[in-house]
């Protein structure tokens, strides 16, 4: 990772303990910290019981009232009063930085930061903010006084809003994401997974997360009443949250703002507040992917052995051909290995004998494809782990280099999946994989916050309902609203193994007629565009792709981007994305609806002036509909430059996908 310019502004106050104590702490002008254009301010304090605090403007409104810092230690100490302030130092920084992947190359990081440091019996507490024009962060550094651990049984951190808000919501389940998402007044809300994403009564956008979640439960947010919001940390299974030596430096707390539902879309202020990389990542590479997966899910076929086994060398093989033959990078062999049987005993390395993984991977390489490994562990974390390196040595020397894994069902130790023991867990499977140059898709994992920063081969997480819901296995298939949601609230997290791509959207061919995908074709395409991932699966099966038109742009749609433009939407609406591909001059755009048809309006100035372009617009017809015609689409081509104005109308459940290719051979021609 390159930082291209770094301009720090140095210590612009650092003022010495005593003079600080009797002069700072109830001065509003010193406790107060603006982001570089002054549209976010955040003002911290201690009260007169010593209980640090911190308030939020946003265009000068209020959006976080008095809200308390800390935490409460299980020594029955407490790190959320009695505090003196010692110390203040203010700072700014300006960066930008080049990233390996993602929605954008070139990552400008900008804000002013406060630390402020605070002192009482129990030890040290630095508060430190990073303000951002689109929103904040801020994080605690804990020393704990005479060296003693620091076990936290409570967060006192805290989010108070000045008024009842519409807010976009899935339960705090501590061990899974995979729920429908809610939409009620935070006065409705019980306790809830971030992003929390809501909109204040005067149209502020706002969405409360974390960022670099490294061994420190997942953070999960509990209605105190009164619009009195708090951090509620994933507990273990005595019920103390964190455990550890006697520093501690905790992840970021986020609020992103903005004016408009787009602007959060368009903040990188969660990767940002990640580290940089260390060491050399450049063997890293997106890819797209296909699988021996959705026949199980299906039920064509089964990740166990027997008759109908889907993982077999021949039936790799053909897949392998057909990735080889539409340029697409991977194939994920699913129910490959031991254990499937009976959900249990997974061995890592030895595979069922229909299926020869040194065959497979082999016919793969001669042909130019990647095998993604699969790693289900079915909650079996502790016989996982002890099987780590030398399952993970095998793969590297077979030369795997992606491991999707999952981790289906409660975790067998008792410990809550998004707890600190777990979250340790996703860090030693990631860097064990970055040792032996391999990159990991996780499935049933903490939810990303960043750390692809500073682990490029974190690729891509579901931690939501995917497209696997779409299933007839699924109780319930995702509603046409949910992908017009996750940009808004899951992907603010980081990139989605969400599996787009399906072009059977129905299953009376297989009998069933109860279950389907709430979506049209042309939405599927849309997807690759709105979903960001640096690995985006096709996801469907190949007789499905095959001679089919729409194929094309699956082909052809990039997994990483040199930029991305949230152009227009509202959350659980509507979204329309534009997406520029790394290394040409390409564009990409992908439009989503709920269950609304509308017409959306594309402004293309986003597209270089000096340039004219073709434009290939995969789109819903007149007839397309996600209940009675879902299959409906048509291809259409039409020359545009950045001054177009286009209308595309989308169908109930629909989308459009749209390639914007530069054509030379228009503007010489007007130019002559
Ligand atoms: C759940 C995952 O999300 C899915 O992709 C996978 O096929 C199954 N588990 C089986 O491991
Ligand atoms: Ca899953």
């Amino acid at each position: 990772m390159r930082t291209f310019f770094v301009m720090c502004l140095g210590l612009v106050l650092i003022l010495g303990a005593g003079s600080f104590i009797g002069s700072c702490s109830y001065q509003t002008s010193v406790g107060s910290i603006s982001s570089p254009n002054g549209s976010v301010k955040v003002h911290f304090d201690i009260d007169s019981v010593g209980q640090p605090f911190y308030k939020v403007q946003f265009n000068g409104q209020s959006i976080i009232l008095r809200s308390d810092l800390g935490f409460q230690l299980a020594d029955g100490e407490n790190l959320s009063s009695h505090f003196k302030m010692v110390d203040c130092q203010v700072n700014s920084f300006d960066e930008v930085w080049e990233a390996f992947w993602g929605p954008s190359q070139y990552v400008r990081n900008n804000y002013n930061e406060a630390v402020y440091t605070l002192k009482n019996k129990a030890g040290l507490l630095k508060v430190v903010f990073r303000v951002y024009d689109s929103g904040l962060g801020f994080r605690y550094e804990v020393e704990r006084a005479n060296k003693q651990p620091i076990i936290i049984t409570e967060e006192k951190t805290a989010f108070k809003l000045p008024a009842d808000s519409k807010c976009w919501w899935i339960p705090a389940d501590d061990d899974s994401y995979e729920k429908i998402y809610q939409q009620t007044l935070v006065s409705g809300i019980d306790s809830v997974q971030t992003p929390l994403t809501l909109i204040t009564p005067d149209s502020t956008y706002l969405s409360i997360h974390e960022a670099a979640l490294v061994n420190f439960p997942s953070m999960t947010i509990r209605n105190s009443g009164n619009g009195y919001l708090q951090s509620r940390l994933v507990p273990d299974t005595i019920g103390h949250v964190y455990k550890g030596d006697n520093t501690l430096i905790s992840p970021w707390r986020t609020i992103q703002l903005g004016k408009q539902a787009v602007d959060l879309i368009n903040s990188d202020l969660i990767v940002n507040l990640n580290e940089e990389a260390q060491g050399d990542f450049s063997w890293v590479k997106p890819m797209k992917y296909t699988g021996i997966w959705w026949e199980m899910h299906l039920g064509l076929k089964t990740w166990h052995g027997g008759e109908r086994h889907g993982a077999t060398t021949a039936r790799a093989k053909e897949m392998i051909d057909f990735a080889a033959a539409n340029g697409i990078q991977g194939l994920l062999v699913e129910g490959w290995n031991i254990g499937w049987d009976e959900w249990k005993d997974f061995d890592y390395c030895r595979s069922y004998d229909d299926y020869n993984l040194e065959e497979v991977v082999s016919y793969a390489r001669q042909n130019g494809v990647e095998i993604v490994m699969h790693n289900e562990t079915a909650g079996y974390v502790n016989e996982y782990e002890q099987q780590i390196p030398k399952a993970f040595d095998y793969y590297q020397k077979l030369g795997i280099k992606y491991i999707k894994t999952g981790y289906v069902g409660p975790v067998k130790s008792g410990e809550p999946h998004h707890g600190q023991r777990m979250v340790k867990h996703y860090q030693y499977v990631l860097e064990e994989a970055a040792k032996r140059g391999i990159c990991i898709l996780g499935h049933e994992h903490i939810k990303p916050t960043g750390l692809n920063r500073t682990w490029p081969n974190l690729l891509a997480v579901e931690s939501a309902r995917g497209q696997e819901y779409n299933a007839p296995w699924a109780p319930q298939n995702n509603a046409p609203e949910h992908v017009a949601i996750l940009p808004y609230t899951r992907l603010l997290a980081g990139s989605m193994d969400y599996t787009p791509g399906l072009f059977r959207l129905t299953y009376e061919h297989l009998g069933i007629t109860d279950k389907r995908a709430y979506s049209t074709l042309a939405q599927q395409l849309a997807l690759y565009v709105v979903c960001h991932s640096p690995a985006q699966m096709a996801c469907d099966l190949p007789e499905n792709y095959v001679g089919h038109p729409a194929f094309e742009f699956i082909k052809k749609v990039p997994v990483s981007w040199s930029r991305s433009l949230a152009l227009d939407g509202e959350i659980g609406e509507f979204l329309v994305m534009a997406r520029k591909a790394r290394n040409s001059d390409c564009w990409y755009l992908g439009a989503i609806t709920d269950d609304k048809k509308r017409t959306v309006t594309i402004d293309c100035s986003f597209l270089n002036a000096d340039i004219d372009y073709k434009c290939v617009i995969y789109r819903d017809t007149n007839q397309s509909d996600y209940l009675s015609e879902p299959h409906e689409f048509l291809i259409e081509e039409i020359a545009v430059n950045a001054s177009t104005k286009m209308e595309v109308r989308l169908a109930r459940g629909g989308g459009a996908a749209i390639e914007f290719i530069p054509d030379f051979s228009q503007r010489g021609a007007l130019e002559e």
